[in-house]
């Protein structure tokens, strides 16, 4: 049975993913939150449908205020950044399931204070919503990264990426807050990554300063674009490299960048929904697959969908909480090492920020 769910955050992006609770089968929404009540319930009804019609009339200002006129288990988190990490702590602290989309706090201070409010509740399921490892062609690479008829144990590997983002218009917050390049933009690749083959020991990493008045970058430490330099267990190097200040991906649309990934029994090479393995020095699988998909409402309900399922059957359950808020951990200690210059201790950072 659909599990009762409340939504936060119903403009703008939020208003989408709405549009992905309803369409998914796992959740049920019972009610929207968001501190703009009136615009919020606009938003909602111009979705459309009976759905969207009855949640228009279920606005509320707070998560505590929806959930004394509605019973629910889980809580959906898509309102602006700034304000996710207390979301987060109200929303486990009232005993709900929670999924919260990256980034769930800007602050190493906001995640010791979500990781504290996860360390009451234990039992709740807390993931970082993350759009990017859910279509096929991401989960098809994580296959071949993780099961026994992909490339074997990872030798290295690179990801770049680019887009043009136009941060004075599409992400404000972002332009003006330190460190939001990883946290917000390098995560929907390094996501995969850490989906796949868990977190590295070190990372290296910088950030560029430039300027670009036109695209909104105006010189804040980490909101650019960077590279990133990580060291695996087993002697593995993985190269990142990611740009805002570049240009539209075309023809490979779509914030999931190109890949080159070596492993003891084989390589992979995917430009976005383009995937090739190799093995022996033939190409023993060329395959075109969807990568992410239009407005990402798709690749929403697969990700609900999955969330639900954890929920209910305790499918797939540790690895979505482990590997998305090691995701965190991750772009955090690329902001570290861009910061300090120095080399950061990975699972040092991940014991001090989750395992108190
Ligand atoms: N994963 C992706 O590809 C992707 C793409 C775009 C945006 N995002 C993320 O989604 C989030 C929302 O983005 P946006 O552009 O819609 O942001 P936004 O700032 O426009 O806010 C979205 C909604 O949140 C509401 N809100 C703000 N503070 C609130 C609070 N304390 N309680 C309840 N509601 C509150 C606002 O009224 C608004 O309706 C951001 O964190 C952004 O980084 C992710």
């Amino acid at each position: 049975m659909a599990i009762p769910t409340i939504h936060v955050g119903c403009k703008v992006f939020g208003r989408s993913r709405l549009q992905a609770l309803i369409e998914c089968g796992g959740l049920d929404p019972v009610a929207c939150v968001d501190v703009d009540v009136e615009g919020a319930r606009e938003s909602v009804r111009s979705l459309g449908g009976s759905a969207a019609e009855m949640l228009a009339g279920r606005v509320y200002p707070t998560i505590t205020e929806a959930l004394r006129r509605h019973s629910a288990e889980v809580c959906l988190i898509y309102a602006s950044t700034q304000a996710h990490a207390a979301l987060v702590v109200e929303s486990l602290g009232l005993g709900l399931h929670t999924l919260c989309v990256k980034p769930i706090a800007v602050t190493q201070d906001e995640m010791r204070r979500v990781a504290a409010a996860h360390a009451e509740r234990p039992g709740l399921l807390l993931v970082q919503g993350q759009n990017k490892r859910w279509n096929p062609a991401a989960a098809k690479m994580r296959e071949w990264l993780r099961e026994p008829h992909g490339i074997g144990e990872m030798l290295g590997g690179e990801c770049r990426f680019w887009v043009r983002l136009d941060l004075r218009t599409e992400g404000r917050f972002d332009a003006l807050t330190e460190g939001l390049f990883f946290h917000a933009a390098a995560s929907h690749q390094l996501d995969q990554l850490v989906a796949a083959k868990g977190l590295p020991d070190y990372v290296t990493a910088k950030t560029h300063l430039d300027g670009d008045e036109e695209i909104g970058q105006i010189g804040v430490m980490g909101t650019a674009g960077g590279q990133a330099l990580m060291e695996y267990a087993n002697g593995a190097v993985f190269c990142y490299t990611g740009t805002r200040a570049g240009h539209l991906n075309e023809p490979f649309a779509g914030w999931s960048g190109h890949w080159e990934i070596h492993g003891k029994r084989g390589d992979v090479r995917r430009d976005a929904g383009r995937l090739r393995l190799y093995r022996k020095g033939r190409c023993v699988e060329n395959l075109s697959l969807q990568d992410i998909h239009t407005d990402m409402v798709a690749d929403e309900v697969i990700q609900l969908d999955a969330f639900a399922r954890a929920i209910g059957t305790g499918e797939g359950r540790d690895w979505l909480h482990n590997s998305t808020l090691a995701t965190w951990v991750l772009m955090e200690a690329c902001n570290e090492s861009a910061r300090t210059g120095a080399r950061v201790d990975v699972k040092a950072m991940h014991a001090d920020l989750l395992e108190g």
